[in-house]
C-alpha cells in the first residue's frame, strides 16, 4: 500500500467518474465524516473529486470542508443549465455541492428530479475523477436513487445493534430492488480489525440465510478521537493526525476505488471472488 496521500502512482483509469454513494441505516454513523476525508484524499492525491451533499434538509459537508457555498444542489436540479458553476472549490483538486439546506429559498425533495439529475451527473462533471455523495439517513426514496446511480454502494454502520440491524434493513431493500446490485458495508468506529470481521461475518452469513445475497466488505474505520477533533478544528483529519490505524484505514478505502476498470469488469471479477470465499467466510462462523 502507498501510504503517501499526495503522490499515489494510480493514473485515470475511468473515463467517466466513479461514482460512489455513502449511505446508512441509522444517522450518525460517519458517512460525511469519511465522505469529507475519503475525498480529501482523493483529491491530495491529484485526482478531481466532486463531494455532494445530498443530505437535503440537514446537510453539513460545507462546514466540514469549511467553505460557504454559493450554491447548491437544489439550484442545480431546479436549473440544470446551471451546470459546473453550483460546485464550491474547495481546495485546487475538491470540490463541493452543497445541501438544498443551504441557502435561503427551501427545496422540497422531488424523487424524480433528484433521479434525472444524478442520472446526468457524470455528463455535467464528466472531466471529474471521483463523485462522493454523502445521504441522510432515513430519507429512504434518496438513498435508493443515490445508490442506484452509483458505481458503488458504501453502507456505513457502526458496532451497536441497532445500527447493524437498520444496516441490514437497508441492505435487504436494495438488493430486492435490484438483485445483481453489489452493496460494500463498511464498519466505522470499531476497536479493532477483529471486531470488523466479526461484524461482516455476522451481516454476511444473516444476510447469506435470509437473502440469498453477501455484501462486499469496504473494511473498517477505527474509533479515532482525532477524527472527532479533526471535524471540531473544521480541518481534514490528515492535517492533524500523523500515521494512525485510521489513517492506514481511509488509505485502504481510497486503494478499494481503484480495483475496478472502466468497463466494471474487474468488479465483476472481485464480486464472483468474493462470492466464491463465501463458503469460506460462513465456514468460518461456526454458530
Ligand atoms: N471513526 C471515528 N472515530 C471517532 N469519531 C467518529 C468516527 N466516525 C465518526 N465519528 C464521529 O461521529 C460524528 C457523526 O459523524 P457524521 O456526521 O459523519 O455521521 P453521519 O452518518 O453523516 O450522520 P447523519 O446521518 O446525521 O448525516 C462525527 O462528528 C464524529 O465526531
Ligand atoms: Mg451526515
Amino acid at each position: 500500500m502507498n501510504n503517501n496521500i499526495n503522490n499515489y502512482g494510480h493514473q485515470k483509469e475511468h473515463p467517466h467518474p466513479l461514482i460512489v454513494s455513502f449511505i446508512s441505516g441509522k444517522g450518525g454513523v460517519g458517512k460525511t465524516a469519511i465522505t469529507f476525508n475519503l475525498g480529501y484524499i482523493l483529491a491530495s492525491a491529484g485526482y478531481r473529486t466532486l463531494l455532494v451533499d445530498c443530505d437535503w434538509y440537514f446537510g453539513n459537508l460545507h462546514i466540514l470542508a469549511n467553505v460557504v457555498p454559493k450554491h447548491n444542489l437544489g439550484e442545480l436540479i431546479e436549473n440544470p443549465s446551471l451546470g459546473k458553476e453550483v460546485a464550491t472549490a474547495v481546495s485546487e483538486n475538491l470540490f463541493l455541492i452543497a445541501s438544498p439546506s443551504v441557502g435561503d429559498s427551501e427545496i422540497n425533495y422531488q424523487n424524480k428530479e433528484y433521479a434525472v439529475l444524478l442520472s446526468g451527473v457524470n455528463d455535467i462533471y464528466s472531466d471529474f475523477d471521483f463523485i462522493l455523495l454523502d445521504t441522510p439517513s432515513g430519507l429512504i426514496d434518496l438513498i435508493t436513487v443515490a445508490a442506484n446511480s452509483s458505481d458503488m454502494s458504501i453502507i456505513v454502520l457502526n458496532s451497536e445493534l441497532t445500527s447493524i440491524s437498520d444496516a441490514f434493513g437497508l441492505f435487504k431493500h436494495l438488493t430486492k430492488i435490484n438483485r445483481k446490485r453489489a452493496v460494500h458495508v463498511l464498519n466505522n468506529r470499531v476497536q479493532n480489525s477483529g471486531e470488523s470481521d466479526f461484524i461482516f461475518q455476522k451481516f454476511s452469513l444473516l444476510a447469506d440465510r435470509f437473502l440469498s445475497r453477501v455484501p462486499l466488505s469496504a473494511g473498517y474505520l477505527p474509533e479515532d478521537k482525532k477524527l472527532t477533533e479533526s471535524i471540531a478544528q473544521q480541518k481534514p483529519f490528515f492535517e492533524i493526525s500523523a500515521n494512525s490505524a485510521a489513517w492506514e484505514s481511509f488509505l485502504q478505502l481510497r486503494d478499494l476505488l481503484f480495483l475496478r476498470d472502466s468497463e466494471g469488469t474487474k468488479t465483476k471479477e472481485i464480486i464472483n471472488e468474493r462470492s466464491i470465499n463465501r463458503s469460506g467466510i460462513l465456514a468460518d462462523i461456526k454458530e
